[in-house]
């Protein structure tokens, strides 16, 4: 049996999302245009752009069994790869509207042609494989799971009934695209608590509040001039040993994303003002020669290259030494004391 009026089984569904996430993502790939795929009987087709190296994918009604590919491309000869699939039925069915209904599960909206009936579903639902009057929820989630992992979401993918949405970890946004995390910046928010005589660091997915001392170093003593500064204070005339401690230490703080592709240019640093005829830039110590080096990137100026790759979450500090010299004798020494926050994620 079925319906007099096929619209009694059609329920209010929640449109798919599926079309309008992927599709921001293709903006920037235009290329020579693929022809419509053709339609799947007894199945769906995903993905609505043909274009060069975009895919569409095939789903076939629970009870149906895909034969052929479940993926193919458009390739440069403007066709698509592969052969066409086709859903093969594993059962028979018959029809007619169901009168429960769960969330997940909906009635199919059938339709009777030249004696013979056909039950379709609306967009995030398939034809149930155990009984064909009605519809149950795509998991959009652990379909793109299998096929293209972390595209439909950056972060968690949340299936709901007939469609799905995708979540991002505290301290950041869901992006406009429904899909990406943008990290929050708490700084520039003023959601944080750090006080005035702290400087709020914003990292990817959080904040830190750092207050800096100035270190005790022997032979020399030090006054705070900025939150992330300090300088060193006049030496008394021939204490040579007060002249060889650095003139000035500051303080940098840096966020970056886990796993950063390598080598990456962190930062450069350069001389305010030279004296002397020669600038010479290193790493002080051994902190951070496992994933650092220092480089020269110009006559006055020097860089930090993150030179292996670093799994986050972590903290890493290393200090940078600037010499300025004149006909090889030191002029000044600069430090500067590096703290890296690396997130535990790679966004
Ligand atoms: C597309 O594929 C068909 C058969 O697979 C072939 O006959 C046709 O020439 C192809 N078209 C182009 C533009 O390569
Ligand atoms: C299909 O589901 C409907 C509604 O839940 C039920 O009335 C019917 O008996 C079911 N048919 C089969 C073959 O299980
Ligand atoms: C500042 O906020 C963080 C997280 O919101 C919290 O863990 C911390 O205890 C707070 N510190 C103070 C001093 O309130
Ligand atoms: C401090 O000065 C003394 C005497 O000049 C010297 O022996 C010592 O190495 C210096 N210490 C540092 C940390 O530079
Ligand atoms: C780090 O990135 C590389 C590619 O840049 C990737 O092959 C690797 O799986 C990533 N590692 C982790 C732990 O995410």
């Amino acid at each position: 049996m079925f319906p007099t009026n096929p619209s009694l089984c059609f329920l209010n569904f929640k449109p798919l999302l599926l079309e309008l996430l992927v599709q921001p993502l293709y903006l920037f790939f235009p290329g020579s245009d693929c022809p419509p795929p053709e339609p799947l009987a007894n199945g769906r087709v995903l993905g609505n752009v043909f274009k060069l190296d975009h895919q569409v994918h095939f789903l076939c009604s629970p009870g149906f069994q895909l034969m052929g590919p479940e993926t193919r491309v458009c390739l440069d000869s403007q066709n698509w790869s592969g052969a066409q699939p086709s859903c093969k039925s594993s059962s028979s069915s018959s029809s007619h509207c169901p009168t429960s209904i769960s969330t997940h599960v909906r009635a199919s909206r059938c339709i009777e042609f030249l004696d013979s009936t056909h039950c379709t579903c609306e967009q995030g639902y398939s034809i149930s494989s155990h009984n064909s009057t009605l519809c149950t929820d795509i998991d959009e989630c652990e379909l793109f799971r299998r096929t293209r992992p972390g595209r439909l979401c950056l972060h968690t993918c949340v299936n709901t009934a007939g469609s799905f949405h995708c979540e991002c970890p505290a301290g950041y946004s869901l992006g406009r695209d429904s899909r990406s995390c943008h990290d929050i910046d708490e700084c520039a928010r003023a959601t944080h608590n750090c006080s005035s005589e702290q400087v709020c660091v914003n990292t990817y997915g959080g904040h830190r509040c750092v207050e800096v001392d100035c270190p005790r170093i022997r032979n020399a003593t030090y006054i705070k001039t900025s939150p992330l500064r300090c300088d060193r204070n006049p030496c008394i005339q021939g204490d040579n040993a007060c002249f060889q401690a650095p003139v000035s230490i500051n303080f940098h703080f840096m966020s970056v994303v886990s796993n950063m592709s390598t080598p990456t240019v962190l930062f450069r640093l350069s001389a305010a003002r030279i004296l002397g005829d020669t600038l010479r830039f290193g790493l002080l110590g051994n902190r951070g020669v496992q994933h650092f080096s220092v480089q020269r990137s110009g006559r006055l100026t020097g860089q930090l290259v993150l030179v292996n790759a670093v799994q986050g979450p972590a903290t890493l500090e290393l200090d940078i030494e600037m010499s300025e010299m004149e006909r090889r004798v030191l002029l000044g020494r600069y430090v500067t004391k590096v703290t890296l926050f690396v997130s535990p994620y790679n966004f």
